[in-house]
């Protein structure tokens, strides 16, 4: 995001009753521009029903979705919510001719150009119904392509698909946000699957939105975290920093804090060469599972 905050979406305060149910519970979060947003959650949380919303399928019954960018434009908005509609008996690229007709654009070459973008350009006639989960999600991606969206939105994409489908739809997830600039916000009930794609995560819970951490932040939680007590941390500290750790000094506790892996024989022995007297070395090792358990609390299917 920039320093002046461009978002492409930011929802304030939304609501959803289905009947007497409240599905969401005042949720807000902004997507800033260009960013590929992960929403997070276990099932029930709340994350296809945001995402209807924010599409325009469905109404909020409180509270607002703003649009840093013209989304009644048809096809700027490219969807891909639950399973995509594909006419099974079609082949891939007449069920892109048929949603370019459903969006009133001219049929011609860029539908096959949409094709080989995902993937699926030499699938020539085979008919889209024995086409492989991760073949009819990537059509699902390209049929939302269609009308050169500034935002994708795709719910859990990647859900049941095998690693070698995760690596295909990962890719050109990173392809199309890069190359093409669009903005996607893709949930998953999953946190790992996002980890390595998504550049800022929302954590949803029970219709809301419990937290947003950047990528970079989210990085400094995972991993290996190691306590230094000595009494000498300014000679400590760089030592620790040439082996390639990153480190912070608390000077209330002088406790120095280390995140990385290190091969702790080498460290003792340079700092012992460096003249300091290492007291004490805790280590604990949170993972990103740790992490998100913690956060919504309690077993998490995360
Ligand atoms: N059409 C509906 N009618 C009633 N309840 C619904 C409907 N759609 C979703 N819900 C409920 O709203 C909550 C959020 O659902 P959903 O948005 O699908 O969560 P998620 O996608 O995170 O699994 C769930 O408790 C779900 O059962
Ligand atoms: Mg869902």
């Amino acid at each position: 995001m920039s320093e002046n905050g461009d978002f492409i979406i930011k929802v304030k305060d939304v609501s959803k009753d289905y009947g007497k149910f409240r599905a969401l519970e005042s949720m807000s979060f902004t997507v800033p521009k260009g960013s590929i947003y992960g929403l997070v959650g276990r099932n029930g949380a709340g994350k296809t029903t945001i995402m209807r919303i924010i599409s325009g399928l469905q109404k909020p019954t409180k509270g607002t979705v703003e649009y840093g960018f013209d989304h009644k434009k048809l096809g700027n908005v490219g969807a891909l919510v639950e399973l995509p509609s594909i006419y099974s008996n079609y082949s891939a690229r007449d069920n892109l001719v048929f949603q370019y007709m459903n969006l009133g654009l001219k049929i011609d070459s860029s539908i096959d150009e949409k094709l080989r973008l995902v993937g699926l350009g030499n699938t020539g006639s085979k008919r889209a119904g024995k086409f492989s989960l991760g073949m009819r999600q990537r059509l699902g991606i390209a049929m939302a392509m269609c009308g050169n969206p500034e935002v994708l939105i795709l719910d859990e994409p990647i859900n049941g698909l095998d690693p070698q489908g995760i690596i295909q739809i990962r890719d050109l997830l990173t392809q199309l946000n890069k190359d093409k600039g669009i903005t996607i916000i893709i949930s998953s009930h999953i946190l790992s699957e996002l980890s390595k794609l998504a550049t800022d995560f929302a954590f949803v819970e029970a219709g809301k939105v419990i937290k947003e951490i950047k990528a970079e932040e989210l990085e400094n939680v995972g991993g290996l975290v190691t306590e230094f007590y000595t009494g000498t941390p300014e000679k400590l500290i760089p030592v620790l920093n040439s082996k390639g750790l990153k480190t912070t000094f608390d000077p209330e506790s002088r406790v120095v804090l280390a995140k990385g892996y290190y091969n702790l024989t080498n460290v003792v022995t340079a700092a012992s060469e460096a003249g300091v007297n290492i007291a004490r070395v805790v280590t604990r090792e949170t993972d990103l599972e740790t992490y998100f358990v913690k956060l919504v609390g309690g077993e998490s299917n995360a």
